[in-house]
């Protein structure tokens, strides 16, 4: 580890590896705080990536739109009136203004609030005040229209988009670890977002937030008072029956899952019996369809737990419930809580949905407010001249687990709670923050794991 008095690090990819030891689970802890990771982080890893941007069923119509973030890049994901969805920069092209102030909604087009530059739901700049008279008709209207993002692709109903032409098709970079993260939210059949999402700021580094998506060593301990009330019963999580899954570029899935005996009775089951099954376990797994064996795979759908996709995508609930961890700076995180409900779903379920979505998440959830509290202090004490030369140490688990190749090539290792995913997060981290391009990337990134691990 380098001197913690210095003022920067030098960020050459010798540093940054020095940040974490896969082999020891050593973590530098100024990885939260540091400013110019951080910018590295927009660069390399929000621009680069693959990010979401919405659910289908948020933006139907033509005109509809919903406003998100690449990084700090504030976009508009809108439908056009060819029913193609655009993913465009909420930045006015004439002085910068933001030309979508309303977090959602429909619209004909954007004018800019500053001096009214139209534009089409594509993008197109199709309208400038005093054209005629005060740019005597030099303003050349097609080179003017909103910037793009290079690319915009769905799976299983989740828009995606990238800044980086150079990324690999969606599908390619989801692999099958993050196809069968989104197949779980609509492994019960069709879902759509309700509206009203959820938003709040955390004071902390947005990859803490993240690696305790796979912590399921902190559960019982951070969310005790939760559970005495009585708003969620932790006795019945398995916490010795954890099922990891490690997939390329990052992403990863953990937590509780169904043993291979558990998986084989239920696989002779049919939908009747399966539901007549979970009647009579309402709090427990949520037990899926038989067609859900097709889309999440036959190793993937004993997965009860939590996927990431990578950077910044947690899946909860057996995908009930979404969180996007939007980074605000390097001690700061924007948390976004999406509600998923059954597609046409009667008042009384939406109504649950948004109960449970209340009071577990977002700044009124219980867990959350659990969470929070320890994220701020990691963070907070990330900075200090004495501590932040202290490092992290995320070494449970280590070299005693096993990664096997499962039925259809799926990758998983069954363990108790372990913190395979938190390394697996950094390995990746790493690997993202070195590469230069997407060239580097691809031909540098780990492969999911086999053997002991
Ligand atoms: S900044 Fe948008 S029209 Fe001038
Ligand atoms: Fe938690």
């Amino acid at each position: 580890m380098a001197d913690g008095t210095q003022v920067k690090p030098v960020l050459d990819a010798a540093t940054i590896r020095a940040l974490f030891d896969p082999e020891t689970g050593d973590l530098d802890r100024r990885i939260y705080a540091d400013e110019e990771l951080y910018q590295l982080e927009l660069e390399r890893i929000y621009a680069r990536g693959w990010n979401f941007m919405a659910h289908e069923s948020q933006i139907p119509n033509p005109g509809d739109y919903f406003i998100n973030y690449i990084g700090e890049d504030q976009v508009i994901v809108v439908r056009d009136d060819e029913g193609k969805v655009n993913v465009l920069l909420n930045t006015c092209r004439h002085r910068g203004n933001a030309l979508c102030r309303a977090e959602q909604g429909n619209a004909r087009s954007f004018v800019c609030s500053y001096h009214g530059w139209n534009y089409a739901l594509d993008g197109r700049l199709i309208g400038v005040p005093g054209q005629k008279t005060y740019f005597h008709d030099k303003l050349d209207r097609s080179q003017w229209g909103l910037a793009h993002a290079a690319q915009v692709d769905s799976c299983h109903g989740f828009i995606f988009a990238t800044l980086d032409a150079e990324a690999p098709p969606l599908e390619e970079f989801l692999g099958d670890v993050g196809r069968t993260g989104l197949a779980m939210v609509v492994a019960n059949g069709e879902v759509e977002v309700l509206d009203g999402i959820q938003k709040n700021v955390i004071s902390c580094n947005w990859k803490i937030a993240v690696d305790n998506l796979f912590d399921w060593y902190h559960v019982m301990y951070s969310h005790a008072s939760a559970n005495s009330s009585g708003f969620v019963n932790l006795g019945a999580i398995k916490f010795s029956e954890q099922f990891v899954m490690l997939g390329e570029y990052g992403h990863a899935i953990s937590g509780p899952g169904v043993s291979a005996e558990n998986q084989a009775r239920l696989d002779q089951l049919d939908d009747e019996q399966r539901r007549a099954l979970q009647a009579t376990m309402p709090a427990g797994p949520r037990i899926r369809p038989k067609a859900a064996n097709d889309i999440m795979g036959p190793v993937g759908v004993r997965s009860q737990g939590h996927p990431n996709i990578f950077p910044n995508l947690w899946i909860t609930l057996g995908g009930m419930q979404l969180c996007l961890r939007l980074p605000r700076g390097p001690e700061a995180t924007e948390l976004w809580w999406f509600t998923v409900v059954p597609k046409n779903a009667p008042p009384e379920v939406r109504h649950m949905a948004v109960r449970q979505a209340v009071h577990l998440f977002g700044p009124a959830g219980l867990l959350e407010q659990d969470d929070g509290e320890n994220w701020s202090q990691s963070t907070r004490a990330s900075h200090g001249i004495a501590s932040r030369k202290l490092g992290h140490t995320l070494q449970m688990g280590l070299g005693q687990d096993e990664a096997n190749i499962g039925a259809g090539g799926q990758q998983y290792i069954e363990t108790q709670v372990n913190e395979h995913g938190q390394r697996w997060l950094y390995r990746s981290w790493v690997e993202w923050l070195t590469a230069r391009n997407w060239a580097e990337l691809k031909a540098n990134h780990s492969a999911a794991p086999e053997g002991t691990i």
